[in-house]
């Protein structure tokens, strides 16, 4: 790759990155560096392709897990389509909203129309605020009237919308006579669930396909990082590097953000310790990293019980000798780890809800087994996540920082293991 263009002060020397842009978390890669989804962009191609031709298309849905490629391949198939349809002298348009912010039905087509009059010579003012969702489509029809043949719309995170309504109205919109131009709808979910609450909202008018995206398996994850590559001065990476990367991602989630993510991290972590090359070794504490930020997103929302309650269960694991722990054991250790850091410990079956709305958030897993005939049935929980992690991410919090660390547990285990048999006779 030819030396970058710019200020020398800023480019020439970093030992480690060569363009570290392309690991950033906003960087969208060039088509050239899209990989393992062939599938998937002929699956949308598909579905929206019949534009290009001057033919109607299908809406469709995507759903699949975070960082599976599901608003890179929408954009990019869409992107084509434009191109290829400007080859039929046909005039298509790409919209794209993210409904994670723009969460109304106003929003929505706010942005729609603003984006529609930026791509166009339209000439009306629209306004941005005081006026409601009809002047919004209003403008959107005028301007597809005057300036489009085709669109296609991509509604990315649908699920943070708060009505369907928009899906009714571009779908109904050559019916209705608002518009002639043809307008193919890209709906984005990471929530499967979303399909049914859809189902319920809206009728046949959005009669729509599904594509399902799966979670990138260890090759095509290796794929996807060996295609940036050159985001590091040559002969950095360490050989088997990019390989356990990728084996690591493949084995916790698949998501190829994710992915990316530790990659850079790892760079960097060789950068801050004078490292020439980024090992095998930075890849795991990248990934240890990576799995801390993880959780402590995962539980930002939770609160400090919930938190405590999943310390109590983590540093039962490290102290004990076991995976699985009952409702009860947890309590037990939560309570003295609420003396630590004086808070009022809630009740046990307050912390029940708090651990199974954990079990919701996927940190941990809760089963149920029968306890032998007499004892009736229990619940059992684990840890996903390796407990260190658990620690480490629920220390993060400031009014939870004196917690004892994880190395730590040891010596602080051997109080809270005879205040928990001291609860335990009570009980
Ligand atoms: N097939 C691929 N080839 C190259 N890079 C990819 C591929 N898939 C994903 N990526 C990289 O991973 C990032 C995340 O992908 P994308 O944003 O499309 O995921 P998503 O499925 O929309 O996730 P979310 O549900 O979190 O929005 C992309 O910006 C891109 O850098
Ligand atoms: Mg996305």
């Amino acid at each position: 790759m030819a030396e970058q263009a710019g200020d020398p002060l800023f480019h020439s020397h970093d030992p480690i990155f060569n363009r570290k842009e392309l690991l950033h978390v906003g960087h969208v890669p060039d088509e050239d560096r899209i990989v393992g989804r062939d599938d998937e962009i002929e699956s949308v191609a598909a579905e929206v392709g019949a534009i290009t031709r001057g033919d109607p298309p299908n809406n469709v849905m995507i759903y699949g897990k975070t960082g599976t490629g599901k608003s890179l391949i929408s954009r990019h198939v869409a992107t084509r389509a434009q191109n290829a349809a400007r080859g039929n002298d046909i005039d298509c348009g790409v919209l794209y909203v993210d409904c994670s912010e723009a969460n109304t039905e106003t929003r929505t087509t706010r942005q729609l129309a603003l984006s529609l009059k930026d791509q166009t010579g339209y000439q009306e003012g629209i306004p941005v605020r005081g006026v409601g969702t009809m002047e919004y489509y209003q403008h959107i029809w005028q301007i597809l009237e005057e300036c489009f043949d085709a669109i296609i719309v991509i509604l990315d995170e649908i699920d943070k919308l708060d009505n369907s309504n928009i899906l009714m109205q571009l779908s109904r919109a050559r019916e209705a006579q608002k518009t002639d131009a043809y307008i193919g709808v890209i709906g984005i979910s990471n929530k499967v669930k979303y399909r049914e609450t859809l189902d319920e909202r809206i009728d046949s008018s959005f009669g729509h396909r599904e594509l399902f995206f799966h979670p990138y398996d260890a090759s095509q994850l290796r794929e996807i990082m060996r295609n940036r590559e050159d985001a590091f001065q040559p002969d950095v990476l360490e050989g088997g590097t990019i390989e356990l990367c990728a084996a690591l991602a493949a084995k916790k989630h698949g998501d190829a953000r994710k992915a990316i993510e530790i990659l850079k991290e790892a760079g960097e972590l060789a950068r801050r310790t004078g490292s020439e090359t980024v090992s095998e070794s930075h890849i795991q504490q990248a990934q240890e990293v990576a799995e801390i930020n993880r959780i402590e997103e995962l539980t930002s929302g939770a609160t400090v019980h919930a938190k405590l309650a999943l310390y109590a269960l983590a540093s039962r694991i490290i102290t004990g000798d076991r995976e699985t722990h009952k409702t009860r054991e947890i309590y037990e250790r939560y309570v003295s780890i609420c003396d630590l850091v004086a808070t009022d410990p809630i009740t046990e079956n307050g912390l029940y809800r708090q651990l199974k709305e954990q079990a919701f958030l996927g940190v941990i897993e809760s089963e149920k087994t029968g306890g032998g005939r007499s004892q009736g049935s229990y619940l059992l929980h684990r840890l996903v996540t390796d407990p260190k992690h658990i620690i480490k991410a629920v220390r993060r919090d400031s009014s939870l920082e004196d917690l004892p660390t994880y190395d730590r547990l040891g010596d602080s285990a051997s109080a809270t293991a005879e205040r928990d048999a001291e609860l335990s006779s009570f009980s």
